[in-house]
């Protein structure tokens, strides 16, 4: 495999596009391809089945594209279909949940975690166990917030009807006395303003972008496959659907122009 191949990434949507902006920046010289399934979000409510199916769509997409490493930017993705993609693929492949679960050990010091994450994420259990993997007396509340996802696509980050579902939705994460809180989904990061206000102060939030890409750079480099050029890396972005919508919202939420998104259609919709 040649150190100048792209990493793969992708996500149900654009959420993942938190994921590339941290690895921009820790690793500004890697080039990047990423493929958000704009065609099937959300993946959070869909079965395990066809979330391994669409995952492993994609992943086939992206290593037949020259992919030298996948990152998988999606935490329902992640929860149901990594170990399956990690069994049959040849390349190394890393996925959101581990690094935000390490994040969130290290910061609690109550050992009381909480997580939030979509119906699919937090169903298969994958937090709790990953954290009580590592630490069989951390004790973890989890809960599902479902609207969030719609809520951050809409660009309803600060409205009254934001802030009022969320009361709701972390109800049972205040009362449950915790320390840290995973934001175990790609959308969430960009509420963290009106999660942050509906929880208490002293409760850390977690986003795991930045953990992931600190992790992908220590992979690459434990592989001997990190891109050492001295120019900017490329950045090639492919949807499922909707490529004009996507070049907008990327822009905004990436800080630069993006103009060469490509429709590539996988398997049925
Ligand atoms: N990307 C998904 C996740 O991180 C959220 C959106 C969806 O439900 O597909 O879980």
């Amino acid at each position: 495999m040649n150190n100048q191949n792209p990493i793969g990434i992708f996500d149900s949507g654009l959420g993942g596009l938190t994921v590339v902006k941290a690895i921009r920046n820790v690793l500004p010289s890697e080039s990047i391809m990423y493929f958000g399934d704009t065609a099937r979000v959300p993946y959070g409510n869909k079965s395990p089945e066809l979330i391994k199916e669409y995952s492993q769509q994609i992943a086939d997409f992206l290593l037949e594209r020259g992919a030298k490493i996948i990152v998988v930017a999606c935490n329902t993705a992640t929860a149901l279909a990594l170990g399956t993609l990690q069994d049959k693929l040849d390349i190394p492949i890393i996925g959101v949940v581990r690094p935000g679960v390490e994040s969130a050990l290290k910061l609690t010091q109550n050992n009381r975690i909480g997580v939030i994450g979509t119906i699919s994420t937090i169903s298969s259990g994958v937090y709790e166990t990953e954290l009580k993997n590592s630490n069989h007396s951390i004790n973890v509340t989890s809960t599902p917030c479902p609207l969030f996802v719609p809520l951050a696509e809409e660009g309803w980050l600060n409205e009254p009807a934001t802030k009022l579902i969320a009361e709701k939705y972390l109800e049972p994460i205040n009362k449950a006395n915790i320390d840290t809180l995973i934001l175990g989904c790609t959308h969430y990061p960009l509420l963290t303003k009106v999660i942050q206000e509906v929880v208490s102060s002293k409760i850390k939030l977690v986003d795991s972008a930045q953990a992931m890409a600190f992790e992908t750079k220590e992979l690459l480099v434990n592989y001997r496959l990190h891109n050492n050029q001295n120019k900017k890396g490329d950045l090639k972005l492919f949807v499922s659907d909707l490529p004009a919508k996507f070049e907008t919202v990327a822009s905004r939420f990436l800080g630069e122009k993006i103009s060469n998104v490509e429709k590539i259609q996988l398997g049925r919709v």
